[in-house]
């Protein structure tokens, strides 16, 4: 431990994570903090250029609303994520978003991004709101414009730099604290202000993936839940922390199926051949007034499939087959058919290519040709993705145009995007109840609040006192597991099996089967129950007991370390509030069997905070109010 330097860096705006919303929020920082002789610093764990969730590429924007288009309105918008999240929506923040992500998919266009476009020049649509994109670069060209903009304005990057917390001075944040994860380097940040953008969470949950394929999920295993754990251990209030998201993909490899459904027009069958969309219909009559929207809810659409699969009536396909021959005998001739044919066929390979490049790689292994037999899909694993059709994250403030007369002293606290901790700023998948943003959206979402943490810091322009002496101890709990693996690991003969410490795979497989047997996870058919909850809080309990034994072999093992410890806290917040919340809302991603049905006492917001100083959780409702009218 003596070997760890610590290296204290002094700046402005910390901007922590290098995503989507990262980027955006260093595009905008840097030009404000210009004008006005600011500093940005911005830290991502990885490599910035293949960081976060679109590191992969991906296929789609899936937010652009075409607003000077005339394609829609921003009501529009507001309307259908109120009605997929089955009403629970800030409204204010959706619109927010809204306004402003056409402007960031025109700004991705000038960096480089091939948005693809028809014979008239426009932009092809997958759907009412998505763009088809050649996507495998799109992270490089939005990673290029964040460096750039940082360098003109002499700002910093740090990548593979883990952040592990918060450093905060009484309510305000004053930094973060992380280590190296390639040097012996423990880093102090110190700021006026931190925009927190450190994505989601996966492996929370026992993944479908196990052995050979562990490690495989439709989320990214790099992000682990940091946002949350840091917006949580700074003191801020948390919402809709029970709104995780159950994506349906393609069986194994978790292809994407938005181009099927909505640019092929595909339909999904049982194993019967029937189509749960109608056999189930009558079903949609027990959600309403969200069983009779349209499109059908992501988690209704689930909820149908999900009630086959549970009668048995599995495989579930997806009819790539049916659906390229419809498309392709649409035309008159032949001869434009064959050629329909390739094209389409084409497309179907170029849409995993893109973003899910081992689904191609299993449908090359497993012989399949989508335009000759269908594909297997099955409901993934639970994640937390706030900026998908998850709503998890924490409680910011809306801007202050957007608010009525009812909402203003709910929704708004002075600095669009700030959390209920002074000084800290949210986006993307760590702001939450603003769903259906995606990557152009939490861009957006970055930009915004980057700018308004600016405002902030010309308005408090003063540098928040961190006490070197707390961050000493900071220092040695964070190093702790590596300290333990020395001190105790040469007595036994296998170091992973040792009964003075748990190593972090181990500790994370403990974490996913509570969660997975107590928490509505796969195995349990995503059903859960109070009296199951409260023994899955009991066994979380435990659980932090032992990270206390958490033990790291390198500088890798104790990233793993406290990446589990990030989302044991995902998980507790988690737990505790699917438990508040005693009713089902939304079928399709978790069902309380206790409660089975929507309540209207719950039509509300379930929020949490968790206070750092005596260590209790609160649990509250908050109202939800339309600004958009029915
Ligand atoms: P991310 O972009 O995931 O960025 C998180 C960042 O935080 C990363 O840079 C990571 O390295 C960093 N980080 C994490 N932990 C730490 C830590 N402890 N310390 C420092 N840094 C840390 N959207 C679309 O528009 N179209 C699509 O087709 C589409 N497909 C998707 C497919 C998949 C498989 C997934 C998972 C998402 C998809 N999305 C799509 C959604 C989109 O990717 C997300 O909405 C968006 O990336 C969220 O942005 P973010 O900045 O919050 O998180
Ligand atoms: S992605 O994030 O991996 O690209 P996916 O391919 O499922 O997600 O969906 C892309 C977009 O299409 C999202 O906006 C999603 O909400 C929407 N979508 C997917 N399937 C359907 C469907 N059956 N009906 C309506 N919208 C859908």
């Amino acid at each position: 431990m003596e070997n760890f330097e610590t290296k204290v860096v002094t700046t402005d705006l910390l901007i922590l994570g290098g995503g989507m919303a990262a980027c955006g929020a260093a595009v905008e920082a840097a030009y404000w903090a210009k004008k006005n002789g600011l500093k940005v610093t911005m830290v991502d764990k990885a490599a910035t250029d293949r960081s976060g969730a679109v590191a992969m590429g991906l296929s789609a924007i899936n937010q652009y609303v075409g607003i000077k288009d005339g394609q829609n309105t921003l009501e529009d918008y507001v309307k259908y994520v109120r009605n997929d999240l089955m009403g629970v929506t800030r409204e204010d923040l959706v619109a927010s978003i809204a306004r402003h992500v056409d402007s960031t998919v025109h700004l991705f266009e000038k960096w480089g991004l091939p948005i693809w476009k028809d014979k008239n020049g426009a932009y092809v649509h997958e759907g009412r709101w998505q763009l088809m994109i050649n996507g495998e670069s799109y992270k490089v060209v939005v990673a290029e414009a964040a460096k750039n903009a940082l360098k003109a304005a002499n700002g910093e990057l740090y990548e593979r730099v883990f952040i592990v917390g918060p450093l905060m001075d009484g309510d305000r944040v004053a930094g973060a604290y992380g280590f190296s994860v390639r040097k012996n380097e423990f880093y102090v940040f110190k700021a006026k202000a931190v925009l927190v953008a450190m994505g989601g969470a996966v492996h929370v949950f026992k993944p479908r993936s196990s052995g050979e394929g562990l490690g495989r999920a439709w989320y990214p295993p790099w992000n682990s839940g940091s946002s949350a754990y840091f917006t949580l251990a700074a003191g801020a209030e948390m919402t809709c922390q029970e709104v995780r998201f159950i994506p349906v993909r393609f069986k194994d490899a978790y292809g994407p199926v938005g181009a099927w459904f909505l640019l092929f027009k595909s339909r999904a069958t049982n194993g019967l051949g029937e189509n749960y969309m109608e056999t189930r219909k009558n079903e949609l009559e027990k959600w309403l007034p969200y069983g009779h929207v349209k499109p059908v809810p992501a988690n209704l659409r689930n909820w149908l499939m999900m009630l086959d699969v549970m009668e048995g009536k599995g495989p579930i396909y997806m009819r790539t087959e049916e659906a390229i021959a419809n498309l392709a005998k649409a035309l008159p001739d032949p001869v434009e058919q064959k050629k329909k044919l390739k094209e389409l066929e084409a497309e179907a390979w170029e849409d995993f290519l893109d973003m899910t490049i081992s689904q191609a790689l299993l449908w090359a292994a497993t012989d399949v040709s989508p335009e000759a037999k269908p594909s297997e899909i099955a409901a993934a694993e639970p994640y937390f993705i706030g900026s998908h059709s998850g709503a998890s994250g924490a409680w910011v403030s809306g801007p202050e145009d957007l608010q009525t007369s009812q909402t203003k002293g709910e929704y708004f606290w002075g600095y669009t995007n700030m959390s209920t901790v002074k000084g800290l700023f949210c986006a993307g998948d760590a702001s939450g109840a603003s769903s259906h943003k995606f990557s152009s959206g939490s861009h957006a979402e970055g930009r915004i609040a980057a700018k308004s943490a600016i405002k902030f810091i010309v308005e408090n322009n003063t540098q928040p006192n961190v006490d070197m002496g707390l961050v000493e101890k900071l220092k040695a709990q964070t190093l702790a597991p590596v300290a333990l693996f020395e001190a105790q690991s040469k007595k036994t003969t296998d170091a992973s099996i040792n009964p003075a410490y748990i190593r972090p795979k181990m500790y994370m497989f403990r974490l996913q089967k509570i969660m997975d047997e107590y928490a509505g996870g796969v195995t349990s058919q995503f059903k859960t129950s109070k009296a199951l909850l409260q023994k899955g809080l009991e066994l979380i309990a435990l659980l932090k007991e032992d990270a206390k034994k958490l033990a790291a072999e390198d500088l890798h093992e104790l990233m793993r370390a406290w990446e589990n410890y990030h989302r044991t806290w995902q998980a507790e917040a988690h737990v505790r509030t699917i438990l508040f919340r005693e009713e089902t809302r939304w079928p399709g991603y978790y069902f309380r069997a206790d409660c089975p049905s929507m309540k209207d006492e719950w039509y509300c917001f379930a929020n949490c905070k968790y206070n750092p100083a005596t260590g209790e959780w609160t649990m509250l409702k908050r109202p939800i109010y339309k600004i958009v009218a029915d």
